[in-house]
């Protein structure tokens, strides 16, 4: 596999885990980081042009640089970090990225954790969640101010990742090719804000890599906790020139949707359901999705199967399941894999059932987005956290929502051949 070039200076890979292994890991990247690379050649507007039409190397370099001072003859609406202002113009992607889960990245789960951290741990939780310098100011001032945990004090944090956490450095707009034209480089600076510099590296899946793709470094039993542009590369999808941006915005749309969305996991996957004579078969293939599904530690799935009796009803003891997922955890001080069922591009999984002297068995697919987070991290934090605080009354919001989203898919009854 060809190693991945990582354009981050990132910090961490600590998430997903009890504040002990939190810790530990983030001291661990700390050795491993490498050292921040240098401030670009100067501010824009005077920069000097490239020559190709690439984003500057340091574009996703976290700590993200502080966008400075905007042009003086800009409006306020051109100057606003704010979703919000953007939207005033462009509200169409507006509309669409505030359904996302990326519009609820600041959500109680993470703030809930970041209330019991100091502002460097809690920094490098933010170079994901809400990347932006002004951010992180934002939610520091609001601490000092005994109010970070109510989102309306949170200002800039609040907002996730945004869009300025994509299109902003230094006040200049980057965004892909014109639609209509395919048109690269600087447009019109006589335009709003500026105009925008308009780049292929838009369209590329390394584009999502600084969030969705950890350093090899951090491999546990050879695959980091995020590898899910090293697991696309390895994909027909990937041949076939399909990118991220391909599946997750098709024309462009600003919706992210993934694990939480069963018509998005629906469509990743092909069901096949066989009645024979001695058995019901369940066939689960990954024939849509890019990467692993799941590509992430922190989803369950389920295939399940039992056999009815003549009422309807579930026969007690029948019941078979197989479970897809990855899992790892701590032990002795270090993470090791436990297990990894995930179906990787274009494998299958199946369950049997035999007929056990039943007419009809029932099969069906149980999905459970947020397994980690409800099982391992939010029972732990809540054991930890003093019951009345804030940490506690966001952790234990999270947690319902979490387990609020588990859903069902593929339900369906096979009846015993004659
Ligand atoms: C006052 C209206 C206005 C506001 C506010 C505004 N934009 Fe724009 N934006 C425009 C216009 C007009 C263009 C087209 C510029 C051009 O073609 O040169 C544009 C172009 C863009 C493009 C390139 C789109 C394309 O067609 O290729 C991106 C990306 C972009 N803006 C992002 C943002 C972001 C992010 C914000 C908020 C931080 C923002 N804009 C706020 C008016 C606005
Ligand atoms: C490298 C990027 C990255 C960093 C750094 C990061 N996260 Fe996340 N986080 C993600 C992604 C991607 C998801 C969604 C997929 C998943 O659940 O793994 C996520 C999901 C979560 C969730 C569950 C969804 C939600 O918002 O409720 C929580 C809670 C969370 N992260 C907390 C943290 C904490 C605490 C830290 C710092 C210790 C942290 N994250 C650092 C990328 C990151
Ligand atoms: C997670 C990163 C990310 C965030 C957050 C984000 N964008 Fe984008 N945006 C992209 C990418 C990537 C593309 C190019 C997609 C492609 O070419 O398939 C894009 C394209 C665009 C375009 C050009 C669209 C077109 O039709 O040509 C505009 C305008 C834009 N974004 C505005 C916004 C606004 C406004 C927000 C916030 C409401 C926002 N973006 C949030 C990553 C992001
Ligand atoms: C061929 C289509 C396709 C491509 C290409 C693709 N995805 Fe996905 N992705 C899906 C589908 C379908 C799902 C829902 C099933 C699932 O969760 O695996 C999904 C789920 C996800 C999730 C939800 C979390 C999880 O554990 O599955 C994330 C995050 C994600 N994709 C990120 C990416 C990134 C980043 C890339 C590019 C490196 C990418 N995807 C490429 C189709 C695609
Ligand atoms: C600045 C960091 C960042 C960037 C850049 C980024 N993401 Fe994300 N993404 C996140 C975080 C954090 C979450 C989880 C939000 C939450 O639930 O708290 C997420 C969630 C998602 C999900 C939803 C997963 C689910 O559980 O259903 C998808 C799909 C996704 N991202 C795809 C992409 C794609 C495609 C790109 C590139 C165009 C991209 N992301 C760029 C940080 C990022």
């Amino acid at each position: 596999m060809t190693p991945i070039r990582i354009r981050t200076g990132r910090t961490t890979a600590v998430r997903f885990v009890s504040a002990v292994a939190v810790v530990l890991v983030s001291g661990l990247a700390a050795v491993l980081n490498p050292p921040a690379a240098a401030a670009d050649a100067g501010p824009w507007p005077d920069a000097k042009e490239p020559s190709v039409a690439s984003l500057p190397p340091d574009y996703w370099h976290q700590p993200l640089a502080a966008q400075g001072e905007a042009p003086q003859e800009w409006s306020e609406l051109e100057r606003s970090l704010a979703p919000e202002a953007c939207g005033q113009c462009h509200d169409d992607k507006y509309e669409q990225w505030r359904t996302s889960l990326h519009a609820q990245a600041f959500s109680p789960g993470l703030v809930g954790q970041l209330l019991t951290y100091d502002a460097a741990q809690t920094a490098s939780c933010m170079e994901c969640h809400a990347p932006l310098a002004e951010q992180k100011q934002a939610f520091e001032a609001a601490r000092a101010r005994g109010q970070a945990h109510q989102p309306a004090a949170q200002g800039l944090a609040a907002a996730g990742n945004s869009c300025a956490g994509c299109h902003l450095r230094r006040y200049r707009r980057y965004g892909p090719p014109e639609r209509e034209t395919g048109a690269t480089g600087q447009s019109d600076p006589g335009t709003a804000h500026g105009g925008v510099f308009r780049s292929p590296d838009f369209e590329a899946s390394e584009f999502c890599a600084a969030c969705h793709q950890h350093d090899p470094a951090y491999a546990i039993n050879g695959k980091p906790l995020e590898n899910t542009v090293v697991e696309w590369r390895a994909s027909p999808q990937a041949a076939q020139g399909i990118t991220c941006q391909g599946c997750h915005m098709p024309e462009r749309k600003h919706l992210w949707r993934g694990i939480h969305d069963p018509d998005m996991v629906a469509r990743g996957l092909s069901a096949r359901f066989h009645a024979g004579r001695e058995a019901a078969r369940f066939d689960l293939t990954n024939s849509g999705v890019g990467h692993a599904f799941p590509t992430y530690i922190t989803p369950k799935v389920v295939m399940r199967a039992v056999a009815l009796d003549a009422s309807g009803a579930p026969r007690p003891g029948t019941a078979v399941s197989r479970v897809i997922q990855r899992t790892v955890g701590v032990r002795g001080g270090r993470w090791v894999e436990f297990s990894d069922t995930r179906l990787l591009p274009g494998e299958t999984a199946s369950l049997t059932l035999p007929w056990q002297g039943a007419e009809r068995i029932r099969m069906w697919l149980d999905v459970y987005p947020d397994d980690y987070y409800d099982e391992q991290v939010y029972d732990a934090l809540l054991a930890q956290l003093p019951a009345q605080g804030a940490p506690a009354r966001l952790i234990a919001a999270a947690d319902a929502r979490a387990r609020a989203s588990r859903y069902r898919l593929f339900e369906t009854e096979l009846t015993r051949p004659d």
